[in-house]
């Protein structure tokens, strides 16, 4: 393999080594991941913030007495470090490069981001925006959300991005939610090539919210409508061009923003983020795990209204002076190829982005990455869901040319950015297991009843200890205090334990794997926050995610993950994805249900039928060999591109469907549900 990869297989554990070029050159280096871990914990969060210039340095690094708090104390702005503090060393250089639907093209200099952002941030405080105001910002991929976004932390008030995909009840509930008097928002946008408008949207949920909203209006169409008592955008910025406004100084506890989770079950939740937490920590792993710094071209393909594009789009790669790009457009508009070309045009240096467009990729053709030159690629990123291995394969061998490091990254919107993965510059990577912890994180796979569970066997992941990105919801709900005496007890328990044998469970050291951070968390009672999801851990400390706890299978009594089950059919040749659930059964408890979507070309026959049957029945065993295999034109997904299993499910057990507008495709269900019919 090129570069000095190396890929050792024995049996079943696969590795797959970055090339030294890159491990030589990286920003964390094994022995920078040794020092940080050196400093112990939580002391070593010191050098996350040291990459960000504060205005009052932190009295401490954390203050965990009674809630959670992060660098109490400091004092910064987030749009100070986007920005001002950039001017002289990279002023002229790009910050934001976007390229339009229809193919136009537009790129901001630090220095005209900088301009923009002041005048637009003048014009905010103008229309009687203070500080602790919340800004609501219903805007598509446009350079003036990420402008919009600056402006507000530069006055302290906090935005909340709300994807522009979503209805005007959607808006409306959003609005009211956060009480928020201003909304940015855009006349339209296109969409493959149609215009859609987004204006009367805005009105519409402004009529249905109590308090009265004021609204600026992007021209993005220009199709000359009148915008009766809105303020447009560029004209505020004209007005209010060459003013300066000193960025507010925030203390690291004050919200930067507000962010509604996708929810692929049930209701979203609102998630606060904290100013020096949140920026230190985006930042922070931007630098180690995305390996950005000044003079990259990073590509984040994540809309901006989530936490991914708010994360890593717009914050990590800004606060470290990267360029970032931003576009508008669908991967596969006017053709298939078009995020190689714009990969090609910027010669964009890391791409991230989810696997469910990778398996998209995959299912169009190589042909249509053969046609460009993407040598430029030094790294590439996946988060959002599981990455099975055929995929994560397809991903290094066609995009990184065989040669660049794939980072698996799991996260969520309440862990504000990436909390499990590998360090480019210093692991090695495990194709279809994500990694480990973060340095200065620590997880634990757990049992119904809270214990560790032993290597190999799945259960709850857990994550034992604060860390600086987490939501505001996390330090204030835990009373880290109380939780010390509370299992004080436990922990005595396994320290009294481990005198006579060593303890069983994957607990987090070293010896197992995981990078330990000095304390043992059982010294002082542990920290617990339950992300929801199941992992299991091998020998070596890295983590498989075996998806959402609710989507867990249970057949004649067997747990059975729906995630291993898709990534054994993912592996057969001619499907590109695949989403199993449980259907109803009177006498095994649950059917096994795969629903399939295949490569174009490949016809989903009964002899394929067989291939996916077998291929579960090697990978995981006979109990969980699906009992029905449903050739799908497409998943039904989030708008974030997560699939729901929920109307899945529905559909296989011929219940109700309810609301399914949230989707990105409704239109697949009505299909699926006439395919099962007939
Ligand atoms: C899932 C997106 C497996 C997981 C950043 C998590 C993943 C939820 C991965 C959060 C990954 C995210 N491997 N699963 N690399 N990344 N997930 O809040 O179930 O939109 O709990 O945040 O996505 O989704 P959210």
């Amino acid at each position: 393999m090129a570069d000095g990869s190396t890929n050792e297989t024995t049996g079943e554990r696969e590795w797959v080594t970055p090339p030294p070029s890159f491990v030589d050159a990286a920003n964390v280096t094994a022995a920078d991941s040794e020092a940080f871990l050196d400093a112990g914990w939580p002391a070593c969060w010191k050098r996350a913030a040291e990459l960000l210039d504060w205005h009052r340095t932190f009295d401490s690094v954390l203050d965990d007495e009674e809630t959670v708090r992060w660098y109490p104390g400091g004092r910064l702005n987030a749009s100070y470090n986007c920005l001002d503090r950039h001017l002289d060393e990279r002023g002229d250089e790009p910050a934001v490069t976007w390229e339009g639907k229809l193919g136009e093209t537009r790129t901001y200099s630090y220095r005209e981001l900088f301009d923009e952002v002041n005048a637009f941030a003048a014009a905010l405080r103008d229309l009687g925006v203070g500080e602790g105001d919340v800004v609501t910002l219903y805007m598509p991929m446009v350079p003036e959300l990420p402008v919009a976004m600056l402006a507000c932390a530069r006055i302290g008030a906090p935005h909340s991005v709300v994807f522009a995909g979503f209805s005007a009840d959607a808006l409306a509930t959003r609005l009211a939610g956060a009480n928020s008097e201003c909304l940015v928002t855009c006349d339209g946008y296109y969409r493959r090539g149609d215009a859609l408008d987004l204006e009367s949207t805005a009105d519409n949920a402004r009529l249905s919210v109590d308090h009265a909203v004021e609204q600026v209006v992007v021209e993005r169409l220009g199709d000359d409508r009148s915008f009766d008592d809105d303020h447009v955008y560029a004209d505020l910025v004209d007005e209010h061009a060459g003013t300066e406004v000193d960025p507010v100084e925030r203390d690291a506890g004050d919200l930067l923003f507000l962010i509604y989770t996708s929810g692929t079950t049930g209701e979203p939740t609102l998630v606060r983020h904290e100013t020096g937490g949140y920026l230190a920590y985006v930042t922070w792993t931007s630098h180690a795990v995305l390996d950005l710094g000044p003079g990259d071209t990073h590509w984040c393909s994540a809309d901006v209204g989530w936490i991914t594009g708010h994360s890593y789009a717009v914050y990590g790669p800004l606060a470290l002076g990267a360029t970032t790009v931003l576009y508008e457009g669908t991967p596969d508009h006017p053709q298939k190829d078009r995020l190689w070309k714009i990969i090609e045009r910027n010669e964009v240096d890391v791409f991230y982005t989810a696997p469910t467009s990778i398996r998209a990729f995959r299912k169009w053709g190589e042909e249509h990455l053969e046609r460009h030159d993407l040598s430029s690629l030094r790294l590439l990123g996946t988060v959002g869901e599981p990455i099975d291995e055929t995929t994560w394969h397809w991903y290094r061998e066609h995009v990184g040319g065989g040669e660049c490091p794939v980072v698996d990254t799991w996260w969520q919107t309440e862990t504000g950015g990436i909390v499990l993965s590998t360090l480019p510059g210093v692991d090695r990577m495990r194709p279809g297991a994500v990694g480990r912890c973060l340095p200065g994180l620590e997880a634990a796979v757990v049992d119904d009843a809270g214990e560790r569970v032993p290597v190999g066997e799945p259960g709850r992941l857990v994550l034992t200890r604060p860390w600086p990105g987490m939501a505001r919801s996390l330090c204030e709900a835990t009373d880290w205090g109380d939780h010390r005496t509370t299992t004080v007890d436990s922990a005595e328990r396994s320290r009294g334990d481990s005198e006579s044998s060593p303890p069983s469970g994957v607990d987090v050291s070293r010896d197992t794997g995981d990078r330990s951070s000095g304390r043992d968390p059982r010294e002082d009672g542990e920290w617990r926050y339950d992300t929801g999801d199941n992992a299991v851990r091998d020998a070596d400390g890295y983590l498989r995610l075996l998806g959402r706890a609710d989507d867990v299978l249970n057949v004649s009594g067997h747990r059975l993950s729906t995630t291993e089950i898709e990534f054994a059919i993912v592996g057969v040749d001619g499907v590109a994805e695949a989403a199993v659930v449980g259907g109803k059964d009177a006498v095994t408890g649950a059917r096994v249900h795969a629903f399939v979507s295949l490569e174009s070309n490949v016809a989903g026959d009964e002899a394929l039928r067989e291939r996916v049957r077998a291929a579960v029945e090697s990978g995981i065993g006979p109990i969980a060999v699906p009992d029905v295999v449903t050739f799908a034109p497409s998943l039904p997904k989030t708008r974030s591109g997560k699939v729901v299993r929920r109307y899945l499910e529905a559909i296989a057990n011929g219940e109700d469907l309810g609301d399914t507008s949230a989707l990105r495709n409704p239109e697949v269900v009505g299909e699926l549900t006439s395919l099962l019919d007939r």
